[in-house]
């Protein structure tokens, strides 16, 4: 496995294995890489010739209040999990790379972005599109892999693909959890012990809501009342979100019909974590 900073070693790189007629797989991720980052590379393994996974905190998608400067990072580690998974490049540019000097096109959404993350991460969803979409041009792959954990991502990059006929199969794949329930996320590590007692009050609502769905619950009001009042019985919680939306829309629904997304974010101290279910009613 091969760890390169410039654009122009990985185009080097696709296009020899392209020369040999290889597939290639794409994870992008911000690194401090965890088994759910883990789940993504493996399937890109096991569906392509080459895969890639791009390391690269991307200043654009914080805003200016976020957790930019403190975001964990470990190259090495990451490195050895990519390499252990059959990564075959890892593509780790500095900030400069992908931003050059007078930097002004942005990639932005009119519609998906509004509801969820959206509300209080105005900026967020431009940062990740732009980037994606840059990586997507530098890559060039044939499928790329995004964890069901930001289903909002998930959703806006199906869209951006669509919209701007970017040829790349995106493909989502399953939440990870930790033994006792709670998403993994490389956030988790800002959680003191106690924090992260409390903060599998998101996995619970999760489960719990997810029952209640399958029991025949239909009602988007009554869901998140029960989901919001179990999640306000945790002191240490305190909500962002939580909404039912749809899923390729994510606009808000007050009936669970066809697609649908239920997503919460909740602040455990000062560390704000996602979680969520998507169901299929027809
Ligand atoms: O999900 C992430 O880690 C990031 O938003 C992504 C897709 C790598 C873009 O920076």
């Amino acid at each position: 496995m091969k760890i390169v900073s410039t654009i122009k070693e990985v185009r080097q790189e696709v296009a020899n294995w392209r020369k040999e007629g290889l597939s290639v797989g794409f994870v992008p991720t911000m690194g401090y890489l965890h088994e759910g980052h883990q789940s993504l590379i493996k399937r890109a393994v096991e569906e392509n010739d080459r895969v890639v996974v791009s390391v690269f905190v991307n200043p654009m998608q914080f805003g200016p209040t976020e957790d930019l400067d403190s975001y964990p990072r470990d190259l090495e580690a990451d490195a050895k999990l990519c390499e252990a998974t059959g990564a075959a490049l890892i593509f780790h540019p500095e900030p400069e790379e992908m931003y050059t000097d007078g930097f002004c096109s942005f990639v932005d959404m009119n519609g998906l972005t509004k509801e969820l993350c959206g509300k209080s991460r105005p900026i967020h969803f431009r940062g990740v599109c732009t980037v994606v979409s840059k990586l997507f041009h530098i890559v060039t792959p044939d499928r790329a892999y995004f964890g069901q954990k930001d289903a909002q991502q998930l959703a806006v990059i199906k869209r951006m693909v669509t919209d701007l006929n970017i040829p790349v199969e995106i493909i989502g794949c399953p939440i990870i959890r930790e033994a006792d329930g709670l998403a993994k996320s490389s956030r988790n590590t800002y959680l003191n012990p106690r924090e992260r007692q409390a903060a599998l009050i998101l996995s619970k609502s999760i489960f719990m809501g997810r029952k209640l769905v399958e029991e025949g619950e239909r009602s988007a009001a009554a869901l998140i009342k029960a989901m919001t009042d179990l999640i306000e019985t945790e002191p240490l919680a305190k909500i962002d979100y939580v909404e039912v939306v749809d899923f390729s829309t994510i606009e808000k629904t007050d009936t669970i019909q066809g697609e649908t997304l239920v997503a919460i974010a909740v602040y455990i101290g000062k560390t704000r974590l996602i979680d969520n279910f998507i169901v299929t009613v027809s």
